[in-house]
């Protein structure tokens, strides 16, 4: 987060930058630090490792002067463990910088400033270019020139914030592969990670382009390239407000997320129609004739965007007739997968900003392939080197564990693969419409899941000292079963398997002893090509070994109800769409358990919500 405004305000820099870090604190929370400078005349900074919460302490304990400008960082360690003096900002004489990303090139760059006598305080990458600033400040008299200069000297990723002592009223910044936006207010003007960081006091915003410069002063935001050329920045408007980024009364964000999901169902379906019922997707900006010659679709992401890509593929399969590949997206970059000028790459990313992805997009593009973003974050670096992107609306996400943008991801991929049917005639319209019938009943059917979740969460309280849970699912209840393994190992830190219910007999049974407790995705029993049967006998074959059966079935399955010690059941829906309900008590199994357990549910320990390094 960076700062500036007129001096009026001298309190304000250092609450604005507090404020907006406790906002962004999701991104990374291992140490947090804030530089200030101002009327002084000097540089001052706290850092401390720990959550924001330490920071602040600190800074009550010694406060800092007055200022004019602040800029302030929550860290996600990469070189150099969470400490202290390896926390952000770096200083280097009178200047200071804080930076997301990787110096790849640090190494060679530190042994030069070495080799020139320079001391280093810290073991991180970051150190390195508050060195290398503070000399160029020195050389060319201006932070801006100087902010190129470096900039155009570093490998890797990297948004950098400086201030200098010598200027008080300016914040440079700059970025590359990584994300920076400004914000534009009145005598002040704002810089973020991403718009949470001064979405309270404003929602006028600028789009950094890649690699470019910004300087804010209270009253001016310059922005040119690394050489100083003058360049052009995308101005938006914000379409959510701060009241977004609360709880609204829900013990942690998570929980309220789990609860947003009916709307960010239904908010992902809307407008997407036109008069006569008709799906039109404008924003899908690749021409027809490519889409209609597409013999391959590619679905990259990572952690439970992956999952969503995962029940994407059932769906758009059965609907396209295209073949659809899944695949991680750090996996997929570095292997040299076939894909050429005819595939259809799909990259899902709540923030938009995951590097995994990113790079898989790039590579896909170089190979000319066509590349469509599912993405959630208005701003962020995918869409804006895709080709094509369709937004889920599932509003702002802070919790670090994926919930409603995981079922937003979903919708806007059936979305897709519906659009895709229709575009190459696999489908009539009615089918089409009907299933968009189906969509948009599924919002009223999350409510009603939600509704019913008195007994899972009772049973996940129970389970607060539980060492390991299994989770099993067929076709689309697979990627659900490991989604729900994935939420219990990111927010409980328990043992969490998810298995294709059908492999277990090949090897994962082996597993099974007396009480372990296994989660069962039950599908409908009423498809023509139900695998109902087939699961309750996988339950049947894992009760009779000692497992404790945790069922989800749909309403009015009574054939699940001898072999599961529970059952917790989800409204019907076609098969297709069951992942959308049958997901949510996991969610909720998970939150509650980790609850129950004591543990921030919204800031689990190591993770961090876009990892923008690879
Ligand atoms: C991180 C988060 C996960 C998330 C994944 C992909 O690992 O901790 O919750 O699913 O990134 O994030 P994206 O923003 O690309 O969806």
């Amino acid at each position: 987060v960076g700062y500036v405004g007129s001096p009026v305000a001298s309190a304000r820099p250092l609450e604005v930058v507090i404020e907006g870090l406790r906002r962004l604190e999701y991104r990374g929370y291992d140490s947090a630090g804030v530089a200030l400078v101002g009327p002084s005349g000097v540089l001052a900074t706290a850092k401390k490792a720990g959550k924001l919460a330490n920071l602040v302490e600190e800074i009550d304990a010694h406060p800092l002067p007055d200022a004019t400008a602040a800029i302030g960082h929550t860290r996600w360690a990469t070189h150099g463990g969470p400490t202290d003096v390896n926390a952000h900002p770096h200083v280097a004489g009178d200047l200071a910088v804080i930076h997301n990303g990787i110096v790849e090139n640090f190494a060679v760059l530190k042994a030069q400033l070495v080799a020139d006598g320079v001391e280093f305080a810290s073991e991180t990458d970051t150190e390195v270019v508050a060195h290398l600033l503070a000399r160029a400040y020195t050389e060319t008299g201006d932070l801006t020139t100087a902010m190129g200069r470096v900039a155009r000297a570093l490998e890797g990723t990297f948004t950098l914030l400086a201030v200098h002592a010598a200027v008080p009223d300016t914040v440079v910044g700059a970025r590359h592969d990584s994300p920076l936006v400004v914000g534009l207010g009145t005598g002040e003007n704002f810089l973020g990670s991403d718009v949470a960081a001064f979405i309270a006091h404003t929602r006028e915003a600028l789009e950094l382009g890649q690699d470019q410069v910004v300087t804010i002063t209270p009253d001016e935001v310059r922005v040119t390239d690394f050489d100083g050329v003058p360049a052009q920045a995308r101005r938006y408007t914000v379409d959510w407000d701060a009241a977004a980024a609360e709880k609204g009364g829900f013990r942690s964000f998570m929980d309220k997320e789990i609860h947003d999901q009916p709307h960010a169902v239904a908010d992902t379906l809307l407008g997407r129609t036109d008069v006569s019922g008709r799906l039109v997707l404008d924003e899908v900006r690749i021409e027809e004739s490519v889409l209609r010659a597409v013999d391959k679709i590619v679905v990259v992401a990572c952690g439970t965007a992956a999952y969503a890509g995962h029940v994407a593929k059932y769906a758009i399969e059965h609907w396209c007739r295209i073949p659809v590949e899944v695949e991680l997206a750090h996996e997929f970059r570095y292997r040299d997968p076939v894909v050429d000028e005819r595939t259809l790459v799909v990259a899902v990313s709540q923030s938009g900003e995951t590097m995994d992805t990113l790079m898989a997009v790039r590579h896909a593009r170089e190979q000319g392939a066509k590349v469509l973003a599912i993405v959630n974050t208005h701003g962020s670096t995918i869409p804006r080197e895709s080709d094509a992107v369709l937004y889920t609306h599932a509003g702002p996400e802070i919790a670090v564990a994926s919930t409603k943008a995981f079922l937003s991801q979903i919708t806007a991929a059936y979305l897709l693969g519906l659009y895709l049917a229709q575009l190459r005639g696999n489908m009539y319209a009615d089918e089409v419409a009907r299933i968009l019938d189906e969509l948009r009943a599924i919002p009223d059917k999350i409510q009603q899941v939600l509704d019913r979740a008195g007994r899972v969460r009772e049973i996940a309280r129970w389970m607060a000292d539980t060492q390991s849970v299994l989770f099993l699912g067929r076709h689309v209840g697979f990627p659900v079963a490991m989604e729900g393994a994935l939420k219990l190992k990111e927010l409980a830190y328990i043992h969490a398997e998810g298995f294709a219910a059908g492999e277990l007999k090949h090897g994962p049974i082996a597993l099974i002893e007396p009480g372990q407790p296994v989660f069962v995705v039950v599908p409908s029993p009423r498809g023509r090509h139900s695998l109902h049967s087939k699961v309750v006998s996988n339950i049947q074959e894992i009760r009779a070994r000692g497992a404790r059966t945790l069922v989800i079935a749909e309403d009015g399955d009574e054939a699940v109800r001898p072999f599961a010690d529970e059952v917790f059941y989800v409204p019907q829906s076609p098969t297709l769409l069951a992942p959308l309900l049958a997901v949510v008590p996991l969610q909720i199994f998970a939150c509650e358990l980790a609850t129950a357990k004591g543990l921030d549910v919204d800031q689990p320990r190591n993770l961090a919500k876009s990892v923008t390094v690879e």
